[in-house]
């Protein structure tokens, strides 16, 4: 991997002229026939690379894929993102980052370009087709697992934040829905390990509908769904998408582990989308109906029912 890495930084330093094999063979230390087998696999990635035999290899195109060899020289983290892996399809990223869990440490990102099964909140599915972006990210706060809700909250705060600099008009419906008008954007599922109390990891499973096409999802989710292409008209650069989500991630993580969680329940309240509104929300323990009046200091939805205020710490949530 680092290898490839490395060809790659030197043909695209040089883009717009020829490296012979001979200098690539040089200055990685390998026989030309290495170099020639990693500019294959390079290809077949997505890269374009052209070669002669006269001259060498020039670099052509980037890789449309969210590789490692594109995000890792873009990515400005010191946790999230340090040990990445990717894939093409795989049934979800969180069910995968589960699965490795034990023996990843703190930062491991999942990525794939196409989820077969992918989760949403709710027991629900997360429709995942090419163009969009799908990862999972590893967190093992020192938190007992009571705020672990809290950084589902965490986590949209940093999506929101992206989302706006492309230009959007972005709210968050709680707990977790990134929504550009009335429509979701983006999701987050956030799913735990705990000892008793302790929490042993969290799994921040994020969902960006970035060059999808909301045509080609199932007729019921389109009223409701748009994607970054869609709103902006035209394709997003998504190897930036992911680094810029995943740094703002670990920006408001930082702030959270320093115990600064109150600032960014005011950063999120700035896109509350519900406040003031009538709402509906289904919780375990029944309907609850009233006027939405913001979130608690514990990310909790509060409600004004006619029985007085309720706190609601899960449920979906309808408008009036
Ligand atoms: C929701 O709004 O219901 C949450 C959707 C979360 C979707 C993401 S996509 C990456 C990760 N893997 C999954 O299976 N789900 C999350």
């Amino acid at each position: 991997m680092q290898t490839r890495e490395e060809i790659l930084r030197v043909l695209k330093k040089r883009s717009g002229q020829h490296v012979s094999g001979q200098e690539l063979s040089e200055r990685l230390s390998l026989s030309r026939t290495a170099i020639w087998k990693h500019i294959q696999v390079l290809r077949k990635q997505g890269y374009k690379i052209s070669a002669s035999a006269r001259q060498g290899y020039q670099f052509v195109a980037s890789s449309e894929l969210l590789l490692p060899t594109e995000i890792k020289p873009k990515l400005k983290t010191r946790i999230i993102g340090k040990d990445m892996l990717h894939f093409d399809k795989i049934p979800s990223t969180n069910d995968r980052l589960k699965k490795i869990a034990a023996n990843k440490g703190e930062g491991t990102l999942v990525i794939t370009e196409v989820q077969e099964r992918g989760r949403g909140r709710l027991n629900r599915s997360w429709h995942s087709p090419r163009g969009g972006l799908w990862f999972s990210v590893l967190l093992r706060p020192s938190i007992i697992s009571l705020h672990a809700p809290k950084l589902a909250l965490v986590a949209a705060v940093a999506v929101v934040e992206v989302v706006r600099a492309l230009g959007l008009k972005v709210g968050i419906k709680w707990p977790n829905d990134i929504l550009v008008g009335k429509r979701k954007v983006a999701g987050i599922l956030t799913e735990m390990a705990a000892q008793i109390d302790k929490v042993d990891y969290i799994i921040i499973g994020i969902g960006i509908n970035a060059n999808v096409n909301v045509k080609a999802f199932p007729r019921n989710l389109r009223k409701n769904t748009t994607s970054l292409k869609e709103e902006i008209g035209r394709k997003v650069d998504r190897v930036d998408l992911l680094t810029k989500t995943l740094e703002a991630l670990e920006e408001k993580y930082l702030i959270f582990k320093r115990g600064r969680f109150s600032q960014l329940l005011e950063e999120w309240r700035q896109f509350d989308v519900l406040e003031g509104k009538r709402v509906k929300i289904q919780t375990r323990e029944g309907m609850v109906k009233g006027t939405a009046r913001g979130i608690d200091e514990e990310g909790n939805l509060v409600v004004g029912t006619t029985q007085g205020v309720k706190y609601i710490s899960a449920g979906d949530v309808m408008l009036l």
